[in-house]
């Protein structure tokens, strides 16, 4: 069977390597993939922004079965495209995937549904944002309701900076596109944990947990990143929580998607603030998490092309998981200047040895095969994943393998997996 992956990051390079491990797979074919996913598979050049490229490469390519990475892709309904012209593809459909595309859809979705989430208020002009924020206080969450790549969450300490920040998003200063809506959130505190899901559209498989590290600096400092590492511990939420959020949170969405008529087959990311009231979704995502994916397919011992083949044929109910216990581990090696301005085009040494550590994986995100030499070619350059049977030996595995890995200005966090290892001691 051929596959086709739509992507080039960390997590499209992951779900490339699960997809080369099933026994069923002949063959694999990346578009566009990325240095790490030329050297394992057919890697061919197409728009993910531009569903007449993705349609024309899938015509021409006639893949037994499309995995759909990035959520731009989704949110232009390339899933619904495939689908008209007789073609497999894993991922919600373009109405399904308002559940990430639009953060308003969300909200009033979750409030419809009585699932707990931060209260809120949607915003059509200034004067509202000011009423709203009236009513929350600061500190305050401002949002752009659409797709923003990660930069359209603002943080504001005061009144005054949510509403800066709300004129930024109506006007288009702060992403280039002028917002219709802006979301006004109330602020929550706690650990936030990635409870990422397979949906048949009826049936929830949750699959391991996974706490991403956004900032770019350690202890968590400084500006908001796509994900400088991440890890994934069973640990992370014990067997009563995983249960409650299963029954309160994950199963409500999935039916609630097919009491509306848009059921939910994909991936369904709930992205959680673990809050002294309890788990709050801070927002859905349509599909695998960056970095999470990489952590969590390291731990998945069944074979992945089997279950999202059980997702698009509504029998995920009868399909179990398997997984390795323990613990994995990823760092992401950035361009040093990130997530600002970096270099790019500089040779990489050291991904060899590093891949030949026990139990380590080496994803590539912002590469690029040039004559044979590995180059970076973008901000998040690598993702060094490791498992083992705990935390502190997982982590410990992933930096001993990045350590072998050098570029011109690498960066990457000593700290990943801090907030766990602080609660063991
Ligand atoms: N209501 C909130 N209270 C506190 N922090 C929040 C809130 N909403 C979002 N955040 C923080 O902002 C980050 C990004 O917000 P999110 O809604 O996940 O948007 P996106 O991932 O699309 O940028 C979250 O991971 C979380 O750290
Ligand atoms: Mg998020």
């Amino acid at each position: 069977m051929k596959v086709l992956i739509l992507g080039s990051g960390g997590r499209e390079h992951a779900l490339a390597w699960a997809v080369a491990r099933s026994p069923r797979v002949t063959e694999v074919v990346c578009a566009p993939g990325n240095g790490g996913m030329a050297k394992m598979a057919r890697c061919l050049p197409v728009n993910v922004d531009s569903l007449d490229s993705m349609i024309q490469l899938a015509e021409a390519e006639r893949p037994d079965l499309t995995i759909v990475g990035p959520e731009v892709p989704l949110s232009l309904g390339i899933v619904d495209e495939l689908q008209a012209r007789g073609l497999r593809a894993f991922g919600p459909t373009r109405a399904a995937a308002m559940l990430e595309s639009s953060k308003g859809f969300a909200k009033r979705f979750l409030q419809r549904h009585k699932i707990p989430t931060a209260n809120y208020a949607i915003c059509n002009n200034q004067a509202e944002v000011e009423k709203a924020i009236d009513i929350f206080h600061a500190p305050i969450v401002v949002k752009a309701d659409g797709l923003a790549a990660g930069k359209g969450v603002i943080m504001c300490p005061s009144r005054a900076t949510a509403i800066e920040a709300a004129e930024g998003l109506f006007s288009g200063k702060l992403l280039g596109t002028v917002e219709r809506q802006v979301l006004i959130e109330e602020f929550l505190e706690g650990d936030e944990v990635s409870f990422l899901c397979l949906s048949d559209g009826k049936h929830v498989t949750p699959l391991v947990p996974s706490q991403d590290h956004k900032r770019i600096g350690e202890g968590d400092t400084g500006p908001n990143t796509g994900g400088m590492g991440v890890y994934s511990t069973d640990a992370l939420l014990d067997p009563a929580m995983r249960e409650w959020i299963l029954r309160h949170i994950a199963e409500p969405t999935v039916r609630g998607m097919a009491e509306e008529d848009t059921p939910f087959v994909g991936v369904l990311y709930c992205g959680l603030m673990m809050t002294a009231r309890g788990p709050q979704v801070l927002e859905f995502n349509a599909r695998f998490g960056d970095p999470e994916t990489q952590a969590i397919l390291v731990r998945l011992e069944s074979d992945l092309v089997e279950a999202l083949e059980a997702c698009i044929d509504g029998r995920l109910a009868d399909t179990a998981l398997r997984w390795r216990q323990g613990a994995s581990a990823c760092v992401v090696a950035s361009s040093g200047g990130y997530p600002g301005s970096y270099k790019k085009g500089l040779p990489i040494t050291g991904l060899e040895a590093a891949a030949q550590l026990p139990e380590t994986v080496i994803f590539h995100a912002g590469t690029a095969l040039v004559d044979g030499q590995t180059v970076t070619s973008g901000g998040r350059v690598l993702g060094v994943t490791a498992t083992a049977d705990s935390l502190e030996e997982a982590l410990a595995r992933a930096y001993k393998a990045i350590k072998e890995i050098h570029f011109e200005g690498m960066y990457f966090r000593h700290d990943i997996g801090h907030r766990a290892l602080k609660k063991k001691s």
